[in-house]
């Protein structure tokens, strides 16, 4: 059985393999296929999340004391020890996250993000919260060459890398992106998660997906998964990755990976039911290196 799967992996990646050194320009554009498309979705969906969000974001960010962070990954960062470092987060959404982190100390923080309005929202909160931050309207497949050996720590949150087509194309950018010796640390919801079924009349444990899925998800539901309402939205296309897609993603970039750790807690809050259980692993908090020879 174990074998067959990995046979099956095997072929996958080098299939990916082959379609990207054949394909080239065309490999590329697939990616702007769907990228572009969530850039649309995303915008759509902001203003409802903004509209439906419980938190005064505004109001709580006029407190300088006022971070966004929970427990596990203030103990993380705290393990990192930021206070100084230059900070770049992708898929930085509204630059909550990423406030809150210079809020520990970090010197300085880019935020990068494909939606036009979370971008708009993101300057918004940092001209309260008045934390040296820069907020970056762009893909993260774009981010250039001016921000190469820029960061001493790229910072993931939950629900960035499942809207990525390619890990290994993105984690090569981020490290590009890390000065020798940065780190990377990825805060995000376990993959696992992908099997279960999202029909609410069943047992939130009935396994109905498939964890090595090649196929990506294509869906016009909506995305408020802030105020828990659904609409007919613009086409999102989200992306299933393996934790061994995300290792090896990482550790080809030339990223040593030096930390990783896994929760029962979710990071997301989008699953309650398979939360209170208490039994599965639901987030994971992963730490890298950038080795001085990659
Ligand atoms: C669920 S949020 C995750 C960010 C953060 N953890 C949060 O909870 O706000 C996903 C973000 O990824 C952004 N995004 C999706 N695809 C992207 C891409 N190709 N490049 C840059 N940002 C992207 C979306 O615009 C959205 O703000």
């Amino acid at each position: 059985m174990f074998a067959k799967e990995k046979e099956r992996e095997n072929n996958a990646c080098s299939y990916e393999n082959i379609l990207i050194k054949s394909l080239g320009k065309g490999y590329q554009m697939e990616i702007k296929k769907y990228t572009n498309s969530n850039r649309e979705a995303w915008n759509e969906t902001i203003p409802i999340h903004i509209k439906n969000r419980k938190t005064n974001l505004k109001e709580k960010f006029k407190d300088k004391n006022y971070n966004t962070l929970d427990q596990y990954e203030l103990d993380k960062l705290n393990q990192i020890n930021v206070k100084d470092l230059s900070v770049a987060q992708l898929s930085c959404n509204n630059g909550r996250e990423l406030i809150s982190i210079l809020r520990l100390g970090a010197k300085s923080g880019i935020g990068f993000d494909i939606s036009d309005e979370v971008i708009k929202e993101a300057n918004e909160l940092n001209e309260i919260a008045k934390e040296n931050c820069k907020f970056i309207q762009s893909d993260v497949y774009d981010i250039g060459e001016e921000y190469y050996n820029s960061f001493d720590l790229v910072y993931l949150t939950a629900g960035t890398l499942v809207w990525l087509p390619d890990l290994k194309k993105f984690f090569g950018i981020i490290a590009k992106m890390l000065k020798e010796n940065g780190k990377i640390m990825i805060y995000e919801e376990h993959p696992i998660l992908n099997v279960f079924t999202d029909d609410d009349n069943k047992d939130p444990l009935t396994i109905e997906g498939n964890y090595f899925r090649k196929e990506h998800w294509e869906h016009n539901s909506g995305n408020d998964y802030v105020g828990n309402t659904s609409y007919d939205s613009k086409t999102f296309y989200s992306f299933s990755h393996t934790l061994s897609d995300l290792f090896n993603s990482v550790i080809h970039s030339g990223v040593i990976i030096k930390d990783f750790t896994e929760y029962s807690f979710d990071c997301t809050g989008i699953y309650p039911d398979i939360a209170e259980k208490n039994i599965l692993p639901m987030s994971y908090i992963l730490i890298g290196n950038k080795s001085s020879n990659s």
